[in-house]
């Protein structure tokens, strides 16, 4: 009875994790990244700094912050990787092309298996600068383009964006991308950290609990949802249209791709309303897309009034991903490059500090059954 009276379905409500990273704090309406408000980061520094505060526990001076950037721009991907990604079938889907790149990345590491958080700390910033080139080469990739590597006399924000869509982009454009990459760096504990935690937690190693949280990301109920936002908004293609497939569906009991969230679910996501502010500005910047802002704003509204639902990150983040140019295969791989980070700092933190994850269930199956 005890059992039965503590089972939460979805673990809602549960605490899983002692944690010294994040927290949302939903009565004082903040997200605590390392004693950081995650919103003032991302309106006043760059992702590197992010990066160096998740890892490291404090903000990088000058000096560590350059030696972040210079890891992670020049982080070798090693040219078998890329290979694979050539084989694999095009019409594969961009997150399980991640996945097995992610997984692949372990052979060439020569501490793959160690489950030291010194090590792993050490090692985290390449990893992360890894990532983010086989995302920002995904594409090209499946297009049956060589990759472009990063280059070293260039920001991390700027590379990622100029990789991805193949030409120079502008300071206001760089900005847009690395607010939405600090938005994404790290959320306490969603099912995809959760699950790198759980794999984690056997003591198996980094690499193996990063491809565990592409595999939770991909889903549409979490990253994916980015992706599917853009797909309702191309399909909708006015603010009455918009609103009209919204009642639609809604009529069908279907579900609205980034609304709603589970812990922040009958309130705004606080990095929806700052990516918000973000489109507002890419628009005024670039002087178009002022139509998908309306857009965007129609859907909330529909939503408000119908579900009492409102948008996450994933409903503001598909739009300025849009404006900016970028492969819609890409919006989810993006998510989890941003995230790697705030993954690693968890993998390291688990490690540090461990114990087994291995919980119970409430049984409703039968008994007593002989052969
Ligand atoms: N559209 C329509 N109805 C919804 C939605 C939605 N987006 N989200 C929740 N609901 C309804 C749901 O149908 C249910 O209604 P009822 O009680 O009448 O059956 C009620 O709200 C509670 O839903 P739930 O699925 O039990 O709640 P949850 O906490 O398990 O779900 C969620 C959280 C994020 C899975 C859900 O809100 C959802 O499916 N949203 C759409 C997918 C999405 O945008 N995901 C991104 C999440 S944020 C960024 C990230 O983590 O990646």
């Amino acid at each position: 009875m005890a059992e039965e009276r503590s089972y939460s379905p979805g673990l809602e409500g549960v605490i899983a994790a002692e944690t010294r990273i994040s927290f949302l704090d939903t009565e004082q309406e903040e997200i605590v990244v390392r004693g950081y408000n995650l919103l003032e980061l991302i309106r006043r520094v760059q992702y590197v700094d992010v990066v160096g505060l998740l890892l490291d526990e404090r903000l990088p001076d000058a000096g560590r912050r350059e030696e972040l950037e210079q890891e992670m721009v020049n982080a070798q991907v090693p040219e078998i990787v890329y290979e694979i990604l050539w084989r694999l079938p095009a019409q594969m889907h961009a997150m399980d092309r991640l996945r097995t790149a992610v997984s692949t990345l372990a052979g060439f590491d020569p501490e793959a298996n160690s489950a030291d958080p010194d090590s792993e700390r050490r090692r985290a910033p390449r990893i992360i600068g890894q990532i983010a080139q086989i995302v920002a080469n995904l594409h090209r990739i499946a297009q049956g383009d060589r990759p472009q590597h990063f280059e070293s006399n260039r920001g991390f924000a700027e590379n990622f964006l100029r990789t991805i869509v193949a030409r120079e982009v502008t300071p206001a454009e760089i900005r847009a991308f690395e607010q939405s990459l600090i938005a994404y760096s790290e959320h306490e504990l969603p099912n995809s950290t959760f699950a790198a935690r759980v794999v984690a937690s056997t003591l198996s190693d980094a690499y193996g609990a990063l491809t565990a949280a592409v595999a939770s990301l991909k889903g549409p109920l979490h990253g994916g949802a980015n992706e599917a936002v853009i797909y309702l908004l191309l399909e909708a293609r006015t603010a009455d249209g918009l609103e009209a497939l919204i009642r639609q569906k809604l009529a069908r009991k279907e579900r609205i791709m980034g609304f709603g969230h589970r812990v922040y679910m009958r309130r705004m996501d606080p990095r929806a309303q700052l990516l918000k502010e973000t489109l507002h500005e890419l628009i005024a910047a670039k002087g178009t897309g002022s139509e998908l802002a309306a857009m965007c704003q129609r859907g909330e509204d529909v939503m408000r009034t119908e579900k009492g639902l409102y948008p996450n990150l994933d409903y503001y983040a598909a739009p300025v991903y849009y404006l900016l140019g970028i492969p819609i295969e890409l919006y989810t791989p993006i998510f989890f490059a941003a995230r790697s980070a705030g993954l690693l700092a968890h993998i390291i933190e688990q490690h540090r500090e461990n114990r087994l994850y291995r919980p119970r269930v409430l049984y409703t199956g039968p008994r007593g059954l002989h052969v």
